[in-house]
């Protein structure tokens, strides 16, 4: 059985994650996204929210989870008996930060192995972040996260405004 784990703050789920998600549950026999519960940051979701969230978007999945994590990523691999951690590269900006959170994780728990998967290139630009720029600007975010995410982040964001 080999699970894998697709970490990540998701806030918002982006098109760029869900694609990731895709092609990752076809290369293992389980996929659990991983959802950090980050109590140092300032997210625009929930952790309820998000996770709802993707559960919703992925349940046409029949391999992946989506569950909430605290604390150390090497320690709810650990708890869920995964071998793999999957993280998407965009660009080589993304490498530095991402080999260095694989060396340590590999440091910490030399039995997980990381696997790197180049983004598909229709969403090589996309982040949270810049869902969340183009949002608070009132852009288009359609090209950006699913149709049934747009009055999610709406919301939050006119409420953030008031
Ligand atoms: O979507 P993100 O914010 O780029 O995801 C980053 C994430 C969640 C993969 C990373 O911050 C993480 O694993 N955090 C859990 C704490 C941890 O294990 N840190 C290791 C630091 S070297």
């Amino acid at each position: 059985m080999k699970r894998a784990i697709y970490p990540g703050s998701f806030d918002p789920i982006t098109f760029g994650h869900l694609d990731i998600i895709t092609r990752a549950s076809k290369l293992c026999d389980e996929l659990i996204v991983g959802v950090l519960n980050n109590k140092q940051k300032n997210p625009l979701f929930s952790i309820d929210e998000r996770v709802s969230m993707i559960k919703e978007l992925t349940e046409n999945l029949d391999n992946v989870r989506v569950e909430c994590f605290e604390g150390l990523l090497v320690d709810f691999a650990k708890e869920k008996d995964a071998q793999v951690i999957i993280r998407g590269l965009r660009a080589v900006t993304d490498f530095e930060n991402e080999i260095q959170l694989a060396h340590a994780n590999r440091v910490q728990y030399p039995q997980l192995e990381t696997i790197f998967m180049t983004t598909s290139l229709k969403y090589a630009y996309l982040s949270s972040t810049v869902v969340k720029e183009f949002a608070s600007y009132g852009g288009d975010i359609s090209l950006f996260v699913p149709a049934q995410v747009i009055p999610l982040i709406e919301a939050k964001i006119n409420n953030k405004e008031k």
